[in-house]
């Protein structure tokens, strides 16, 4: 069973990726970036290149995503991954933001099953090894057409599908669409990731519950983002470890502290990372919604690291 970490824009960048693989080590066998879009006229931004330069993944078996519905600003990027020593991508075919949608990339891409299609038809043309695996959605507006799509990705030599069971219209809200993942668990030829809303041990063996019994088979892997977010020490649970203590989530959380401070030099962009990790977090603190709250609303670094450090120790 593969683990891994689901790209999370703002959230598991290089320094949450390192963070995860310097405290939790082994747990997460593979890490997938944030998606990077192409762009024919101008270069990646700093920003990008810095989250996938090897120089700050060191250790780390990271995947980049590439989301585009442009074959030709598909290839550049790759061209540019390859020269930075990446051997496979992954294509975004499951962000459901409207903006992106739009202009029928992410999910929206799978409102075009013909278009999908050529893309890929072209992309493998022009790079015949390509290694390349897909994050999908079930579809755009409905899952009706999730045999369609799947058939169409079953024409290509893709890595690893991996699978959010849910549409682009449906953001984040309701639950999974099991049945539509066990549909791709028995009829796809790449190997099948889960992905959504494992947050415990539990959820996770509910899900392999269900596959081995609709399916008769486990999925190969599974992918998670906000349960990884939320409890760091997720995978590591999964696969039989230790929970985390409190001791082991101050050093994780110091290590982030002065990882983005290495990295960014303003303290307010500092807390406002450290915040976005802790809007998952908290969810773990019962009890401690008043502390939290304060800690949210902290403007100076001294007095975030004590809340902080009130809520994990207290
Ligand atoms: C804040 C945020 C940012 C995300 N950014 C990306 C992204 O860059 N690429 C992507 O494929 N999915 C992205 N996702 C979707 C996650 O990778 C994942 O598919 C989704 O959260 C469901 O998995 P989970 O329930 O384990 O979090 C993002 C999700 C969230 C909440």
């Amino acid at each position: 069973m593969i683990f891994s970490l689901a790209p999370m824009e703002g959230i598991t960048g290089f320094v949450f990726r390192n963070g995860i693989n310097e405290f939790f080590k082994g747990s997460v066998d593979k890490f997938y970036s944030p998606f990077v879009t192409p762009h024919l006229k101008r270069p990646m931004t700093k920003r990008e290149l810095e989250d996938v330069n090897p120089a700050n993944n060191k250790g780390v078996t990271l995947i980049p995503q590439i989301m585009t519905n442009d074959g030709e600003g598909f290839d550049s990027l790759l061209l540019k991954l390859y020269e930075m020593g990446y051997s496979e991508v992954n294509l975004n075919l499951g962000c459901p933001s409207g903006t992106v949608t739009a202009r029928g990339r992410g999910s929206g891409f799978l409102k075009y099953p013909d278009k999908l299609d050529s893309f890929l038809e072209n992309v493998y043309k022009s790079t015949p090894d390509l290694k390349l695996s897909l994050k999908t959605r079930i579809g755009f507006e409905t899952e009706e057409v999730w045999p369609q799509l799947l058939d169409i990705y079953n024409k290509y030599p893709i890595t690893e599908l991996i699978v959010h069971p849910r549409i682009g219209k449906d953001g984040y809200s309701g639950v999974p669409r099991v049945d539509a993942f066990i549909y791709a668990l028995k009829n796809a030829k790449a190997p099948v990731i889960y992905n959504g809303d494992i947050y415990s041990v539990d959820d996770y063996k509910k899900l392999i519950e269900i596959c081995v019994k609709e399916a008769g088979k486990e999925p190969a892997g599974v992918m998670t983002g906000r349960g990884l977010v939320r409890n760091p020490a997720l995978a590591r649970m999964i696969k039989g470890g230790d929970e985390i203590s409190p001791s082991e989530r101050a050093a994780y959380l110091d290590f982030l502290i002065r990882s983005y401070r290495d990295n960014i030099k303003d303290d307010n962009v500092v807390i406002q990372k450290l915040k976005e990790v802790w809007v998952y977090m908290q969810r773990d603190f019962e009890g401690k919604e008043k502390l939290c709250k304060k800690m949210f609303k902290c403007k100076d670094m001294e007095s975030f690291m004590a809340f902080q450090d009130e809520i994990i120790n207290n």
